[in-house]
């Protein structure tokens, strides 16, 4: 029997919990989520709290972390595997992608997404809502590509970037880790880490508090 446990029933865990259930790959679905009160979402049991994964690893084969904060992504999915849960990738079946992409484990591939050719994807991203991603772009650990974004080609962006509602990124443009693009944003140059731009052209807004990511 596969089981599957998703950390987190808000907004995006639900979203993730109604992919899970297209793939048809898991035989029970269940979520853990701190919110006390929850007992059931979407007609989903809510089994136990986030560090319950331990009580759990014995029935529930596989986990998957549907959190919105980047680096918690990280680490969680790090602590699941080292009680040796399987991390699925999550895809839903209305998406577009190409055979000689990879995508690591722990992403979320959300619906009306398009995935061109020799597209890396890391650990722990999240590909949000009718984004586009086009050939050979690349994708490190714990990105955020938010609803309605669209990459050009050969775009790399780093570790725990959130790239914001709505926004684009012209070809060949490298973004660093750590950095936020606003909505709306056209970013036309290549961002440092650790920055936050906004507006068209995107522009450095302000520079953000560094993460510790080990
Ligand atoms: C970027 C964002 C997260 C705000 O970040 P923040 O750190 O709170 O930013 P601040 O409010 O401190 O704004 C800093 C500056 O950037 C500007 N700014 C913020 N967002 C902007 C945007 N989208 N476009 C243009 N300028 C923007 C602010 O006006 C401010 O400018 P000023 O210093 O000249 O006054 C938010 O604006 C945003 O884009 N949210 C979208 C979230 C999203 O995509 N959600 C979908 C999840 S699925």
């Amino acid at each position: 029997m596969s089981r599957l446990m998703i950390l987190g029933a808000g907004g995006h865990g639900k979203v993730v919990a109604e992919i899970a259930k297209l793939m048809e790959k898991w035989d029970e679905i269940v979520f853990l989520d701190d919110n006390e009160k929850l007992r059931e979402v979407n007609g989903i049991k809510v089994i136990g709290q986030f560090n319950d994964y331990r009580i759990y690893k014995d029935r529930y084969n596989y986990a998957f972390v549907a959190i919105g904060d980047n680096e918690l992504r990280l680490k969680l999915i790090e602590n699941l595997k080292k009680e040796g849960l399987l991390i699925p990738a999550l895809i839903h079946p209305f998406t577009s992608i190409s055979d000689n992409c990879q995508i690591h484990e722990g992403t979320a591939v959300m619906a009306g997404a398009v995935i061109n050719t020799n597209v890396i994807i890391g650990r722990g991203c999240i590909i949000n809502t009718s984004s586009s991603i086009d050939h050979d772009g690349v994708l490190e650990d714990g990105v955020h590509i938010s609803p309605g974004v669209h990459l050009g080609g050969t775009v790399k962006i780093g570790k725990h970037t959130w790239v914001c509602l709505g926004s684009n990124i012209i070809n060949n443009v490298i973004i660093g880790s750590n950095v936020i693009v606003a909505a709306g944003a056209v970013v036309t140059e290549n961002v440092p880490d650790n920055v936050m731009v906004a507006g068209i052209p995107a522009k450095i807004k302000k520079r953000l508090g560094v993460i510790d990511s080990d």
